[in-house]
């Protein structure tokens, strides 16, 4: 009992800001923060959550990017953009999770450690206000990356930046954004929920430089000294939490070309997984650098 408690209430509240340095801008490029929010699943009782969020403006990032999944529950829209807060007055980007768009089912917590939650949603219709969540971000000014394109300027950086629906429900139209990316531009962003590598295989072979996704949690439920036992979609355990490359350092590079990947563990977990262990809940602050710089992770 002791041991539930720790994982649904202690670890599940211990939100943490993660920090790394991403070397992906060309020579004499000033740096950028990007804030890279995730995977909230909120509903609205979780006061620590939204509180913990609201304080995150005073990093004073230049881009905000959220990869889905912000919402659980049908009254969550209102709060969840009452947790970005200033945070909306900044430029920003996201794409959907399918957990905006369909209301979280009842299920044995312990199910995410051996099956896939990509059917979870086969037999249901959206029944979650993605829409109103999606017109509350670009009323703000956010752009909808949901298999789209566009233009962003982030501090004084000119930036391309693409996205696709969820992969993990099949929502995703890559043909409809695809292309290669702009090489005048300063970066080339990519943006999906779920890391699915023939997705990322895209971006890369269309020059996209760096990748943000959420969708697995950093595995949710982690064993010491071993990490995450699974991550819920195609991507390898190795690169569920934090900053990787894709294709994986040790694989062969595609057209020539590694970009860099950023997965996010997420803010939140579903309700009715309501579990966290050795893999605390938070955000990731990424300072864009100069590639001759050395990347710092923790
Ligand atoms: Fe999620």
């Amino acid at each position: 009992m002791a041991g539930f408690g720790y994982v649904s209430v202690i670890e599940r509240n211990m939100f943490r800001l993660r920090r790394c340095d991403v070397p992906v801008l060309r020579d004499g490029a000033r740096s950028i923060r990007v804030l890279h929010i995730s995977d909230a699943h909120l509903t609205p009782g979780r006061r620590r959550l939204m509180s913990w969020t609201r304080t995150l403006d005073t990093l004073a990032p230049d881009l905000v990017v959220n990869t889905g999944d912000s919402i659980a529950h049908p009254a969550a829209v209102k709060y969840f953009l009452g947790a970005l807060g200033p945070l909306l007055e900044r430029p920003g980007l996201f794409v959907y999770g399918s957990n905006d768009l369909y209301s979280p089912v009842p299920k044995n917590p312990a199910r995410y450690l051996w099956r896939t939650s990509a059917t979870d949603h086969a037999r249901m219709m959206p029944d979650l206000p993605w829409a109103e969540l999606g017109a509350g971000m670009t009323a703000a000014g956010w752009l909808d990356l949901n298999n789209r394109r566009g233009r962003i300027k982030a501090g004084e950086l000119d930036i391309e930046v693409a996205g696709v629906h969820d992969a993990h429900i099949h929502r995703d139209r890559y043909d409809q954004i695809a292309g290669p990316a702009d090489p005048a531009a300063d970066l080339r962003l990519g943006l999906m929920h779920s890391p699915e590598p023939p997705v990322m295989d895209r971006f890369v072979a269309d020059g996209f430089d760096l990748l943000l996704a959420g969708h697995t949690h950093g595995g949710q439920v982690c064993l010491p000294a071993h990490g995450a036992l699974v991550t819920n979609c195609g991507i390898d355990t190795a690169r569920v939490n934090g900053l990787s490359r894709h294709p994986a350092a040790d694989q062969p590079v595609l057209d020539g070309h590694r970009a860099w990947l950023h997965v996010s563990a997420g803010l939140g977990t579903s309700p009715w997984a309501p579990v966290r262990f050795c893999c605390p809940p938070g955000a990731t602050l990424l300072t864009l650098v100069p590639a001759t710089s050395e990347g710092r992770r923790d």
